[in-house]
């Protein structure tokens, strides 16, 4: 018999269900090859509140600029919108580890100007860490923060405020001179301190190799369940836009129709004055 037949792997334990107190960044980077990490995009204090029993981290991703403002890309974010969101949800939750995405053009610069408005974010918005796009090129400005205090998520293959170089979106590491590039990529950020590394949009065994490969954990998003974790954008996940859903989405609820019934009931007992009813008014019994 051999001896891996009589190994049983023990999946580690989540850090934070029932533990009473917010998942720290040290709780996610112990989970590389444990229970998959769960986590989801949070804007605004309300949804955080909802999400946040469920997921170890909640990510205030710059898709907000999409999401919640109608941009056509991320590249119109700012550093308060930023920090506005993040504060909200920091407030909205008490037990997932918050991070917040850094804008475009707030942090590729220089390490100094990252590190400038990466701690002004971690102070303002009161999260655990924050969140950075890129590969080699952005290895020196990873280091830099870590080694002052800054905890640092990376992002590699798919880089949405990339878009324009990229010529849009669309899955990376189809050939060989692709694939070599997100490795190398994962790679640089990953021996650079970063304590988490999204890979979005990239062929599955890809993404699998590179977690296997590297010792940092992995969030995948369009990347294959061999990731460490997953991330979505909630919006996508609670089917709330009714036009486009990528192919890496999983539809787990219809809220986008449920509002707009809701949305029309409401309308129609309006104009029939149905609503409000006494139950509803004050001074009436
Ligand atoms: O901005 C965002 O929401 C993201 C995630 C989808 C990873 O970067």
């Amino acid at each position: 018999m051999s001896t891996n037949s009589t190994l049983k792997i023990v999946p580690k334990p989540s850090s934070k269900k029932n533990s009473g107190r917010r998942v720290t960044v040290p709780d996610i980077t112990n989970r590389k090859g444990g229970e998959p990490v769960v986590s989801l995009t949070a804007y605004t204090a309300p949804m955080a509140k909802i999400l946040d029993p469920h997921c170890d981290f909640l990510l205030v991703g710059d898709s907000l600029g999409m999401v919640l403002y109608g941009l056509e890309s991320t590249l119109g974010v700012t550093l308060d919108m930023a920090i506005n969101h993040g504060a909200a949800v920091v407030r909205g939750s008490t037990q997932a580890c918050v991070i917040v995405d850094m804008p475009f053009g707030t942090y590729q610069e220089s390490p100094e100007q990252a590190y400038r408005n990466c701690a002004k974010v971690m102070i303002e918005a009161g999260c655990s860490a924050v969140k950075i796009e890129g590969g080699t090129e952005m290895a020196e400005t990873v280091q830099f923060l870590v080694e002052r205090g800054i905890p640092v998520m990376g992002h590699v293959g798919l880089k949405p405020q990339s878009v324009n170089v990229a010529g849009g979106y669309r899955a990376h590491g189809r050939n060989q001179d692709e694939a070599a590039k997100v490795k190398k990529d994962a790679h640089a950020i990953a021996d650079a301190g970063a304590f988490s590394i999204v890979i979005e949009g990239v062929v599955e065994h890809l993404a699998a190799e590179i977690t296997r490969d590297i010792s940092t954990v992995t969030i995948g998003i369009g990347a294959s369940a061999a990731c460490d974790g997953q991330i979505l954008v909630t919006e996508d996940a609670m089917g709330m836009f009714t036009d486009f859903t990528p192919k890496f989405v999983k539809r787990f609820a219809e809220i986008g129709d449920q509002m707009d019934k809701a949305a029309a009931d409401y309308a129609k007992e309006v104009k029939a004055r149905i609503f409000p009813a006494d139950e509803h008014c004050y001074g009436k019994k």
